[in-house]
């Protein structure tokens, strides 16, 4: 089953507006230059430069996506974002339980499912985001961990056409560290089967797992080579548009 990658970069808090419109004018010249891209794109800044880095991409083929959303569509929610704003936004993408917001946000499996289904409901693209901590992994927990995010963050209808699954282990986030191959394609796989039992085996073959934590130009062959990986979400690295655009052609894009 071929599914076309996707390269994701998740700006996180950075960017001021001049920063962010030269970075989407560099990132958005290196893909046309690409000519046909064997991959699809995608970039995530913060809400604040969503709709300058729009204007700064126009005339490439890379989508936008926010960083997270409301689980209602308005009202009485001081300082939130609801994905029908995103959408009217031209917002395709919303990433959805990053562990950053896990962590500085108690946001729980049920919260992320439940942003999930508003954003699917205003016809945005989710990317779901999973993975566990160090003491998980060394007391050999990450799969289990893992299977059970799925279970409680994706919503039951979703489809491969709707969501996105990013693996993304928190020890490897920033870090420099990244699991081994048998590692990551050991938990992919494990997704992958979860995903069959929840939403059926032929969204589950269609869906994308990314992984995510400390990819870069020199390790995205290495990774997006898995059989079960079928992109990246990129941090740190893809605040430089060349870094960006070097691990997608080293991925094969
Ligand atoms: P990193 O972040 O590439 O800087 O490790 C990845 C992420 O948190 O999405």
């Amino acid at each position: 089953m071929a599914r076309k990658k996707l390269i994701a970069g998740n700006w996180k808090m950075n960017g001021l507006l001049a920063d962010g419109v030269e970075l989407a004018k560099n990132i958005s010249s290196g893909v046309k230059a690409m000519g046909k891209p064997q991959c699809e794109f995608l970039v995530c800044p913060p809400f604040t430069l969503l709709a300058s880095v729009k204007k700064a991409l126009r005339g490439a083929k890379v989508a936008l996506g926010a960083q997270d959303c409301h689980m209602a569509e308005k009202g009485a929610h001081t300082g939130d974002i609801s994905p029908l704003m995103l959408k009217d936004l031209g917002c395709s993408h919303v990433i959805l339980g990053h562990s950053e917001r896990r962590a500085d946000h108690a946001e729980s499996d049920d919260i992320v499912c439940q942003k999930a289904v508003a954003a699917h409901k205003a016809g945005l693209k989710t990317v779901i985001c999973i993975g566990e901590t160090l003491a998980e992994r060394e007391s050999g927990k990450a799969v289990d961990v893992c299977k059970k995010q799925i279970l409680g963050s994706v919503p039951a209808d979703s489809s491969a056409a709707d969501t996105v699954i990013a693996y993304e282990p928190v020890w490897a986030i920033g870090t420099g560290k990244v699991p081994t191959t048998a590692d990551v394609e050991e938990v992919h796989a494990a997704v992958r089967k979860v995903l069959a039992q929840k939403l059926g085996k032929a969204n589950a073959n269609k869906m994308r797992i990314l992984y995510g934590g400390s990819v870069k130009p020199s390790n995205a062959k290495e990774l997006l080579s898995l059989p079960d990986v079928d992109g990246a979400l990129i941090g740190g690295a893809s605040l430089k548009a060349e870094d960006f655009l070097a691990i997608a052609k080293n991925g094969g894009c």
